[in-house]
């Protein structure tokens, strides 16, 4: 099970990065919104704080405008994936990138079929977006189970990257989906080492050592 850090911004990425558990980053361009700054800049900035893929939204939506994107975008590290959107001229996109050989993470899915036609035309990952479903009263997690139930079925390689992670129990959801990685945000990164018992336990085991006498 795989941690990504949905987000562009550097500092939460350095912080995360010191507890050694992010695998790779995920951004879009609303993320890269908020950081007032060239989309490549953030993305070189990234690729050296953490060493793993690094996913880079295109924001054409015409298939030859996609990949050249994805190749402007692929050209500037080795950990960069391709993000692209799952529409039809998407699709045509991603069947030429498989066949270049460009890593993609198809996103903005939420259908098994979504999934099932980007696993076919040879995608790297795909990003069902959780939260955003359980936003609309769908159980988001059911899809990823659903989705890890066909790629198991036909021994499909792409990986599924729960996105739209909004808490802990969709970490743990995933974790036991059999979902690839989870890319989350800072702030459910640090909520997953948390817990009310682990706090009490170690006040009262440091209060009792109090007690303990000190020898010279
Ligand atoms: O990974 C996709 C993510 O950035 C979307 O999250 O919370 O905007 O649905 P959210």
């Amino acid at each position: 099970m795989k941690f990504f850090l949905d987000t562009a911004n550097i500092e939460e990425i350095r912080n995360a990065a010191e507890y050694g558990l992010i695998d790779g980053v995920t951004t879009n361009p609303s993320l890269v919104s908020k950081e007032k700054r060239p989309f490549k800049d953030v993305l070189l900035e990234i690729a050296r704080i953490v060493d793993g893929p690094i996913s880079a939204e295109v924001v054409s939506t015409d298939a030859a405008g996609i990949v050249r994107e994805a190749y402007e975008l692929a050209g500037l590290h080795n950990n960069i994936v391709i993000k692209i959107p799952m529409i039809k001229e998407g699709m045509k996109a991603l069947k030429q990138l498989s066949a270049d050989g460009i890593r993609t993470n198809v996103t903005l899915i939420f259908s098994c079929n979504q999934a099932l036609i980007a696993a076919k035309l040879g995608a790297t990952y795909i990003s069902p977006f959780v939260g955003r479903f359980d936003d609309i009263s769908e159980v988001g997690m059911d899809l990823v189970a659903d989705i890890a139930r066909i790629f198991s079925n036909y021994q499909f390689p792409t990986q599924i990257l729960v996105a739209s992670c909004r808490n802990p129990l969709h970490i743990r959801e995933a974790a036991l989906s059999g979902a690839h990685i989870a890319t989350m945000p800072f702030t459910v990164l640090e909520q997953l080492l948390k817990h009310p018992l682990t706090d009490i336990g170690l006040a009262r085991f440091l209060k009792d050592w109090e007690k303990v006498p000190k020898t010279v």
